[in-house]
């Protein structure tokens, strides 16, 4: 039996994240310049966008660009930005062909022009998609959305239009910039960091974690699944017992 088959259809997770690390020791490993490690990047994006469509995956939300990645050298992030737009534009086809929907989430306006105007093109064009969802994550930190959501309710406070007993968790669920997208169920890190590096905080309350040594360019179908088998064996409980989640009528 090959790994595709292990996996069980009726429990694909809805929401895989993924947090694509590596790319610069990848490169350097080889003896190669880190954007290079980038380039070969894409190639891992395109087999796991790939993999996430044929297993029938709801949405893949990916870490492309932190806020902290603003840090970087410029010439790097002049070339992630120039990579983004041009493997955008490359894949629109993709997109469509695949009913594939972009969509991103982050402090976008902090984007260069050329790149946040493509973007929104592709974003705009693959709208009319009710395929998977392709959440990119560029110049994103949780933190940062979460001060956001919480500048958003101090001021209506302010302006007596909102009681603090009021904010429930819904709430502050919907002012996040994944507001109409579900909580990921599996979130994966390559390169044998144990981190979570400020991604998705609020919304990886019950998800499950997987870690593999794979630097991310060499992330292939082949380890998405091993992913999804691992997932798969294990028992969500969100804070209930076994015995509840085995005989749910006796909750
Ligand atoms: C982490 O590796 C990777 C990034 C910061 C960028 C990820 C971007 C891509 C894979 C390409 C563009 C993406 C899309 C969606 C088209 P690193 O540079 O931190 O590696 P290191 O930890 O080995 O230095």
């Amino acid at each position: 039996m090959n790994l595709k088959e292990k996996i069980i259809k009726e429990r694909i997770p809805a929401h895989v994240a993924i947090i694509m690390d590596g790319n610069g020791r990848w490169a350097r490993k080889r003896g190669f310049a880190r954007t290079l490690g980038h380039e070969k990047g894409v190639d891992a994006v395109r087999e796991t966008v790939e993999a996430a469509v044929e297993l029938g995956i709801g949405y893949l939300t990916l870490y492309a660009f932190s806020t902290e990645n603003w840090n970087r050298p410029k010439y790097e992030i002049d070339a992630l930005m120039r990579l983004l737009v041009r493997s955008v534009n490359k894949e629109r086809k993709t997109f469509m062909d695949n009913n594939i929907r972009l969509m991103a989430i982050g402090d976008l306006r902090n984007l260069p022009p050329k790149s946040y105007t493509e973007l929104m093109k592709a974003i705009d064009d693959t709208a009319v998609n009710t395929g998977m969802r392709l959440v990119l994550a560029l110049s994103y930190s949780s933190r940062w959305e979460i001060v956001e959501a919480a500048r958003i309710l101090a001021g209506n406070i302010s302006k007596g239009t909102l009681k603090p007993e009021e904010i429930t968790q819904e709430m502050f669920s919907n002012l996040l910039t994944t507001a109409s997208i579900p909580d990921p169920e599996l979130l994966i890190r390559t390169s044998g960091e144990y981190r979570v590096s400020n991604f998705l905080l609020w919304q990886i309350a019950y998800c499950e974690l997987y870690f593999t040594p794979t630097l991310w360019p060499d992330f292939s179908k082949e380890e998405f699944y091993r992913a999804l088998i691992d997932y798969q064996s294990r028992e969500r409980r969100f804070g209930m017992t076994s015995e509840q989640i085995r005989k749910p009528k006796n909750r």
